[in-house]
């Protein structure tokens, strides 16, 4: 199960706070890098988040009491007590790899993500974020959702003209490579579309 990811990531998560997002998730949208920076400066409890579907009963689902807070957390529910699930994404402090060795497997004989978060919502320490209309959470499970999120992102490609997590292109925009190591190693790069786009993208930012 996803929890297991923990127990075998163990010596590469050490003390820090870990981000997990399940290879099947996109996610796109407005303020999601911030969204996200937000979640990954905390460094106690954990951050998940809370996305209206109209098939809940796919995925963890969360309830809501009348105040908004969170009161119950369920791994692919019969009957959702809301619309809400919980997408594929999780950031969680370093103590996360205790509560998932602490965990028994659940119904489904898997060690449940969702008893992880359970624990941390026990504790008091779960903080829920909605995911609003301005972000797009898409799953790529199947043949057909995968083809469906392939559409969506080469039509806003197209566009916008611009490329849709182009690691090459983020890393020199958020100063974690310099443009110049950058463009050295892009030429490891097949010449091609997808390296024009990197180097034009790279020399715009300089
Ligand atoms: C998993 C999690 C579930 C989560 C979903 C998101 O489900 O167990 O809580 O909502 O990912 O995609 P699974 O991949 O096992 O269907």
């Amino acid at each position: 199960g996803l929890a297991q990811a923990y127990i075998i990531s163990e010596q590469f998560i050490g003390d820090d706070s870990v981000c997990l997002v399940l290879g099947d998730n996109i996610f796109h949208g407005h303020g999601l890098a911030e969204t996200l920076q937000e979640a990954a400066a905390r460094t106690e409890g954990a951050t998940v988040f809370g996305y209206y579907v109209t098939d809940p009963e796919r995925y963890g689902v969360v309830e809501f009491n009348a105040d908004g807070q969170a009161i119950s957390i369920e791994e692919k529910p019969r009957q959702p007590k809301s619309n809400l699930a919980i997408p594929g994404l999780y950031v969680f402090s370093g103590d996360v790899v205790d509560i998932a060795k602490g965990l028994k497997p659940g119904p489904r004989g898997e060690l449940e993500i969702t008893d992880v978060q359970s624990a941390y919502f026990e504790s008091g320490t779960l903080s829920m974020e909605r995911m609003g209309r301005g972000i797009a959470w898409l799953d790529t499970g199947t043949p057909e959702s995968l083809l469906e999120a392939s559409q969506f992102i080469h039509a806003i490609e197209k566009r916008q003209g611009m490329k849709i997590a182009c690691l090459e292109e983020i890393s020199v925009h958020e100063g974690f490579v310099s443009a110049e190591q950058a463009l050295k190693n892009l030429e490891l790069l097949p010449s091609g579309p997808y390296r024009n786009y990197c180097e034009q993208a790279i020399r715009e930012h300089k």
